[in-house]
């Protein structure tokens, strides 16, 4: 098992970060490249992470062929013959994003089977929207020992979504590009990687308006065909680092990084008197730690302050002085992280989706364990401020999302190691 020791509490991180592509892009990416009947699709700018390689299982699963040439970040994916209709349990278990082959499976054959996601630590995550949209487009939805049938022809609907779920979004405007008519999904997710997403499929010959708006207007089209498209950059691992270099008093270069993607941190930052300013190769964030102030931050479906990044950003409160508040309304189980920073010595309460940060204490290295993803980089990110030594477990959850994170940091002059113990 591997583990990232830190040695905190000097840390003034400064350089250049390179960004990877975006991981919440290039699983529904990868969803879409199994539309097509006519020619390969290939994306370009992915990034080397677990999710992509259980996706890349997904797909694989359903006789398609992929090939990941990873030394230049290239998938090309071919799935020109028949494919199959079921999604294989073994891969689709293990990660949550999977649920979004569904509606591409369905829409290209009339028929999927897919395993029912688990629950997951941050919440229990629903896709009742997933299954409600699909039944609206004709779909006929079944749920039996812990798989998901779905059959039928699919046709245009207008559907509107209790809420802006980024996975429904993907996976209804999948299955509306080869739907019979015109789908029109109201109350849509806005994110960038549906964005992203719609981009490929438009070139692959689908016909869709209003991406990154609420409502979405889906023509389905007879077929698709291959495609060529560069991953969008990860704005979660660039809001990743500017926390990193605000919490620091550092001075980073995030490279490639977006400022419309990372709009709401970037004004939360500001806020807080970080200075973030956009530069041709990227976003540099500067800042003194002694002289930043508190904020309330509450999450929300983009273009709102992300939940993924939460976590990282009341590593940041913890270590400016004052009474901080986050408050967390995407997910209702997503605080773990801040029992893990109570080891370490920050005080804070939870009362509900609310948490009370008392930052700017002392904080000391302790022994901790990553309770998820974004969870594990908050935990590394706050051992950069303690004193002394800091060692995160359980990084699986970090590689399912981070390229190579330590690497990242040590090189903007972390003093971080990871170690192998079998
Ligand atoms: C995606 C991201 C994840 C991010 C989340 C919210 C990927 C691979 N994952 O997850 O990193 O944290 O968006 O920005 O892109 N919900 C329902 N019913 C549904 C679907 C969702 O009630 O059918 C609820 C969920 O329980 C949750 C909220 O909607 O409370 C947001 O979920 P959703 O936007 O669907 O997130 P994911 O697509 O799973």
């Amino acid at each position: 098992m591997d583990k990232i020791i830190i040695e905190g509490g000097k840390t003034r991180l400064s350089g250049t970060v390179t960004i990877e592509g975006a991981k919440n892009a290039v699983l529904p990416l990868l969803a879409a490249t199994i539309l097509p009947t006519e020619g390969t699709t290939t994306l370009t700018n992915v990034p080397i992470l677990s999710d992509v390689f259980t996706m890349n299982n997904v797909v694989r699963g359903l006789d398609v062929a992929v090939d990941f040439q990873e030394s230049t970040n290239t998938i090309v994916v071919d799935a020109q013959g028949e494919i199959l209709d079921e999604a294989p349990y073994e891969y689709v278990s293990q990660m949550r994003a999977s649920i979004v082959v569904l509606g591409p499976i369905l829409a290209r054959n009339g028929h999927a089977k897919v395993s029912m996601p688990g629950g997951c630590t941050i919440g229990s995550r629903p896709i009742d929207l997933h299954l409600k949209g699909l039944e609206a487009m004709g779909a006929k939805i079944t749920q039996l020992g812990g798989d998901i049938t779905a059959s039928g022809q699919l046709h245009g609907a207008r559907i509107y979504m209790d809420f802006p779920s980024v996975g429904a979004t993907q996976n209804l405007m999948m299955a509306a590009t080869l739907a019979d008519g015109v789908t029109v999904l109201e109350n849509a997710a806005r994110e960038p990687e549906i964005v992203d997403l719609a981009i490929l499929l438009t070139k692959m010959g689908a016909k869709i308006k209003g991406a990154g708006t609420e409502v979405l207007t889906i023509t389905g089209v007879d077929k698709l065909h291959g495609a060529e498209h560069q991953v969008v950059q990860d704005r979660i691992e660039a809001g990743t680092f500017m926390v990193a270099a605000a919490m620091t008093s550092g001075d980073v270069l995030i490279k490639d990084a977006i400022w419309e993607h990372n709009r709401p941190l970037l004004a939360k930052l500001i806020e807080m008197g970080v200075e973030a300013r956009e530069e041709a190769e990227g976003i540099r964030i500067k800042s003194d730690l002694s002289t930043l102030k508190p904020v309330t931050v509450k999450t929300l479906p983009h273009p709102g302050f992300p939940t993924d990044m939460q976590a990282q950003f009341t590593a940041l409160m913890a270590a400016v002085n004052g009474e901080s508040t986050m408050i967390e309304t995407v997910f209702e189980n997503r605080f773990q992280h801040l029992e893990e920073m109570r080891r370490m010595g920050l005080h804070s309460e939870i009362l509900r989706d609310t948490a009370l940060i008392h930052g700017g204490n002392p904080l000391q290295g302790a022994p901790v364990m990553s309770t998820d993803l974004r969870a594990s980089a908050a935990l590394i990110l706050t051992g950069l401020i303690s004193e002394g030594k800091t060692v995160v477990g359980k990084l699986t959850h970090l590689d399912r999302g981070y390229y190579r994170f330590h690497e990242k940091l040590a090189q903007l002059g972390a003093n971080i190691q990871r170690i192998s113990e079998d």
